[in-house]
């Protein structure tokens, strides 16, 4: 029996971890708190722990996880900016989730947009009190306009094929460009300067981190839509809502928020939130907020579940070779991936 520490467990979690687990001898320990440097004793007696996207695994947490015994961290999440990997290097082993429904988030980021240039959300609250008023309810065709994609990996590039059924106008910018796909790409500042709808699907990384920030916002049209479903850190909340507050961005969706792990995917109402940008942004008529909840279906779920106990299962059961490990010794974590042969260390 493989036994888990499973952090920050949520309902939604357990029916197909369970399920999928099961099946292949697997234990896990469900556990609601997150993982950091106060919880993570709570792994002992454990070979393996499974984490999501707000547990702390920095390296003072890793050197703790490999002095309980523990072996593999098992990430259920695609991004692992949380993780740091350098450090995890020849001490704990760390896989991760590559893809498991890049549909759930593109649709959901689709879906944002829609609410919030249709105004769909006023719309609801306002007929659930019999007011049929349509004042303030106007909106703008997505056809003819042009949509900016920042990152044009797997969700990137649904989200694209979903704008195209709209009639849109796509241009790109990725400083990886796919050789196929039909798709114009354009440095990111003539990205910025054209476009009517921006979506961010690229990773959060030294790079990325608040490449939407006070200098970008200047550059955009006045009236640009701002979706980002990627990873808060990508954006400069404070930057954003000086752009709101100045009428340069039109409306805001947002699925993530850079200081989110303080407050997203828990049960809030009744308390007084303590984050000003937060709540300043949420009181916006044009801000839509959704809790990180672009990855949640169905469909999502079950394979997030089936590809991490795989995962497990190669690292303990077979030779240990997983092609979704992620390691730093070749210095690229995409290089190495190709070239992976044996454990990486
Ligand atoms: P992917 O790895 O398939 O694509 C990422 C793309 O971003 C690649 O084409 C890469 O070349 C590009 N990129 C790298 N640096 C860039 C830069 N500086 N500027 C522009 N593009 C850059 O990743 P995938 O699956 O498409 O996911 C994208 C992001 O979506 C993830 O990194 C993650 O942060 C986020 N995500 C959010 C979820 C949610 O529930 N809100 C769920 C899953 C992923």
């Amino acid at each position: 029996m493989i036994k888990i520490a499973f952090y920050d467990a949520k309902e939604y979690d357990k029916p197909s971890f369970e399920r999928y687990g099961a099946a292949q001898e697997m234990q896990f320990r469900f556990l609601e708190i997150r993982l950091n440097e106060d919880t993570v004793e709570l792994a002992r007696g454990c070979e393996a722990v499974c984490v999501f996207v707000n547990d702390t695994v920095n390296a003072a947490v890793i050197d703790r996880l490999y002095r309980c015994g523990v072996k593999l961290i098992a990430l259920r999440s695609a991004g692992y900016n949380n993780v740091d990997v350098a450090a995890a290097f020849g001490k704990v082993h760390v896989v991760h989730v590559p893809a498991y429904s890049p549909y759930a988030v593109a649709e959901h980021a689709i879906a944002l947009l829609l609410t919030s240039v249709r105004r769909i959300h006023k719309a609801y609250n306002r007929t659930r009190e019999f007011n049929f008023s349509l004042n303030g309810l106007t909106g703008f065709d997505f056809h003819g306009k042009t949509v900016g994609v920042v990152g044009t990996g797997k969700i990137g590039r649904i989200f694209i094929d979903i704008c195209r059924g709209f009639g849109m106008k796509i241009i790109a910018y990725d400083p990886f460009p796919a050789t196929n796909g039909g798709i114009d790409y354009v440095p990111l500042d003539e990205l910025l300067e054209r476009a009517d709808v921006i979506s961010l699907h690229c990773p959060l990384t030294e790079q990325t981190r608040h490449m939407i920030d006070a200098a970008a916002i200047g550059r955009m049209k006045k009236g640009v839509v701002l979706v980002n479903t990627s990873r808060g850190g990508l954006i400069d909340a404070e930057a954003l809502l000086e752009g709101i507050k100045a009428r340069k961005i039109g409306a805001a969706c947002l699925d993530v928020y850079e200081e989110e792990s303080d407050v997203f995917f828990e049960d809030r109402s009744g308390h007084i939130l303590n984050d000003d940008l937060l709540s300043r942004l949420i009181s916006m008529p044009n801000v839509i907020v959704t809790s990180h909840q672009a990855f949640l279906t169905k469909e999502a779920l079950n394979n997030i579940a089936e590809t991490t106990v795989r995962n497990i299962l190669s690292y303990f059961r077979n030779d240990g070779i997983c092609d979704n490990e992620l390691c730093y010794r070749c210095g690229s974590i995409e290089q190495c991936k190709q070239d992976r042969k044996e454990r990486c260390f």
